[in-house]
């Protein structure tokens, strides 16, 4: 039996800041309103350049420098993400792309905001069963891009930014101790965002149209959501902790998906725990849906919240409807690495996105040469476009 435990971790966050102050120039709303209703006061929003996959590759470099791992040493990579920018490619192939992650496999994974966890959990298990040995495992989104701006119910809620943290297997007991995930689809339709190539025709049934929907945006009905979340996010976190053998006290900090205070403050009483064992970013960050967790651990690493031993439970909930928990032993002391030596890791690794610049081109030179209508050459096109 492997045993995932949690050896990197990083996040990252665009520059741009936008505040309530901002957002109530472009919808009738005010920073007391937002701050109250869900303790939120700002959020980061994606550069023109920036996409779901760049964002995504910042995080996972991070973790790698943490991990002291190289990318041709990672077996898979999963980008839990409901905002990619293609369906194919995956964010997940491009991110190893970036990386140059030669021997990694790839691919998104899509739970809405509870898609971190099923993908730590998807992670987990491909280690436990010997087929993987280190993963990345990031959360990543652009919701800005996703958003309608003209909804002050929604336009308010959400941030951009990634997530990610380096797993790897060891015979050591420990790491990713239990997970939980559960879905209930009869409630798709109270949150969603349409596909690219949504059909008009409700093959779900009506209810998942309408409401002025007539572009790829998200819609939901809040306080639909809000209830969903006050009723199944403490029993999820008893399950998993039960799951794990452990009690509810020997739990030392709780991350929940950062979608509101007001449903964190709810989850607390109801399993009669202080505050203080939640840790929460949401006032910096909004809602960056599969990111949150992932960001939120590397603030909580950040801010001394963790120490070797602690137990720890990561929980998400969202769209699908999805809710997924897992306890995790934070036990693994990441090797020693100078801020210097980090940094140059992850130029390192920056770096290999020229490497993987420079085999678009040799791929589109063959092409050419070899003048054949091969795959490659019905690339040669796609290649041009997103970063050149
Ligand atoms: O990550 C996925 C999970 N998503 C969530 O967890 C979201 C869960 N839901 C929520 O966080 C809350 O439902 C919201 C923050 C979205 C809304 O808070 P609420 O307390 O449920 O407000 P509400 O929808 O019941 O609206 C109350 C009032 C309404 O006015 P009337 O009808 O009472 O006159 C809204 O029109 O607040 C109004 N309102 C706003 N006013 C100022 C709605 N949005 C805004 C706004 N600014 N941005």
């Amino acid at each position: 039996m492997k045993y995932a435990h949690i050896i990197g971790w990083g996040s990252f966050l665009p520059d741009r800041v936008l505040t309530n102050d901002d957002i109530a120039q472009i919808v009738d709303t005010s920073d007391e309103w937002i701050y109250a209703r869900t303790g939120i006061r700002q959020r980061r929003i994606a550069g023109e350049a920036e996409t779901t996959a760049t964002l995504a590759f910042e995080a996972s470099a991070r973790a790698l420098a943490v991990a002291d791992v190289h990318p041709s040493q990672v077996d898979l990579i999963i980008v839990a993400t409901s905002t990619p920018e293609y369906i194919f490619p995956s964010t997940a192939s491009r991110v190893q792309d970036y990386l140059g992650a030669v021997r990694a496999g790839a691919f998104d994974l899509a739970a809405a905001c509870s898609g971190f966890v099923y993908a730590l959990n998807m992670a987990a298990q491909a280690i436990a069963t010997g087929s993987v040995r280190t993963a990345i495992v990031v959360g990543a989104e652009t919701m800005s891009r996703v958003l309608d701006w003209t909804d002050r119910s929604t336009c308010i809620l959400f941030g951009d930014g990634a997530g990610a943290v380096v797993l790897k297997g060891s015979s050591v007991p420990g790491g990713i101790l239990a997970s939980t995930m559960r879905s209930d689809g009869s409630g798709g339709n109270l949150l969603r965002l349409p596909a690219v190539y949504h059909n008009p025709v409700p093959t779900l049934g009506p209810e998942y149209l309408g409401n002025g929907q007539d572009r790829n945006t998200i819609a939901m009905n809040g306080r639909q959501i809000f209830r969903f979340a006050s009723h199944v996010v403490h029993a999820s976190i008893q399950d998993v902790i039960k799951k794990a053998d452990l009690d509810l006290q020997d739990v030392d900090l709780i991350i929940p998906h950062q979608a509101n205070i007001r449903i964190i403050d709810h989850v607390a009483k109801k399993l009669k725990l202080p505050k203080e064992k939640f840790y929460v970013n949401v006032e910096r960050t909004g809602n960056t849906s599969a990111a949150s967790i992932p960001i939120a651990l590397c603030d909580a690493v950040e801010a001394g919240r963790l120490r070797p031993d602690n137990n720890i439970v990561f929980v998400g909930f969202g769209g699908g409807l999805t809710w997924a928990s897992a306890a995790v032993k934070w036990d693994v002391t990441p090797p020693e690495v100078s801020l210097l030596d980090r940094e140059w890791k992850r130029t390192r690794y920056i770096m290999a996105r020229g490497r993987s610049r420079l085999r678009r081109w040799g791929r589109r030179m063959g092409a050419t040469l070899g003048g054949s209508p091969t795959p490659d050459a019905r690339l040669r096109d796609a290649d041009k476009k997103p970063e050149e």
